[in-house]
């Protein structure tokens, strides 16, 4: 199976997860834009969604399925979104996408992340994939510096031949050659440094399921 069936294969798998009549959080990417494919099969089943970024909205509202503001919403049943890396506890780095902002909040007000992804987002541990942290241009400079030190490379991710701008207005610092052995710890000493809106290690926010699609169909593991 391709990678892309993989991806098709899981966002279908996904549907499993979604109860009738309610509203669900759904993530940004390229496995969430078949889940997003699949959920229009039973938009009739559903009051609708809470999407993590313009496109997902875009996705959502040409299949016609009503997109709510999460201020509107207090809290989700379930949260549906791929991975960049996921580790065997649940952890896991996003952000490639570059929504990880909205991504950590809809996550945040769902009671579980269904993380849906292809085998090869399975790690071992967390820092292959480089690390996207969304930051406040102003203070871009500096928070690399705080990356060099703790052994990091770091690169202001471009866009057409300048630096992506979130959906937030905000950049993004993508960081290889870190070692994360503690996800919660990391995560909860980079979210303090002035100038990070958000980092992209999901620990308080992990994933309570994972979908992983495999040669041999939907694996699935529960942290
Ligand atoms: C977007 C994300 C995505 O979930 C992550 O990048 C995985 O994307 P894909 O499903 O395209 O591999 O975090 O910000």
């Amino acid at each position: 199976m391709t990678q892309d069936e993989l991806k098709t294969l899981v966002g279908q798998a996904a549907l499993a997860y979604v109860e009738d009549g309610s509203i669900v959080g759904v993530g940004t990417g390229s496995t969430v834009n078949k889940f997003i494919d699949a959920l229009g099969t039973i938009k009739h089943r559903i009051a609708g969604a809470v999407s993590s970024s313009v496109a997902s909205t875009d996705r959502l509202q040409a299949l016609g399925i009503q997109v709510f503001d999460a201020t509107e919403v207090d809290e989700l049943g379930v949260y549906i979104d791929g991975a960049d890396e996921i580790d065997h506890a649940g952890n896991m780095v996003k952000g490639g996408g570059a929504a990880l902002t909205r991504e950590k909040i809809v996550a945040a007000q769902s009671r579980r992340f269904v993380c849906i992804a292809d085998e090869s987002k399975l790690v071992k541990a967390l820092g292959a994939f480089p690390l996207p942290v969304e930051v406040i241009p102003m203070a871009a400079k500096r928070i690399a510096r705080q990356f060099e030190a703790l052994g990091g490379t770091v690169t202001l991710r471009q866009k057409d031949g300048a630096p992506l701008v979130t959906d937030n207005g905000q950049h993004i610092l993508d960081v290889t050659g870190l070692k994360i052995e503690d996800p919660l710890a990391f995560e909860t000493q980079v979210s303090q440094w002035p100038g990070v809106v958000t980092v992209g290690v999901f620990a308080f926010q992990k994933a309570q399921v994972c979908l992983l699609g495999t040669e041999t169909g939907v694996k699935t593991l529960v942290f």
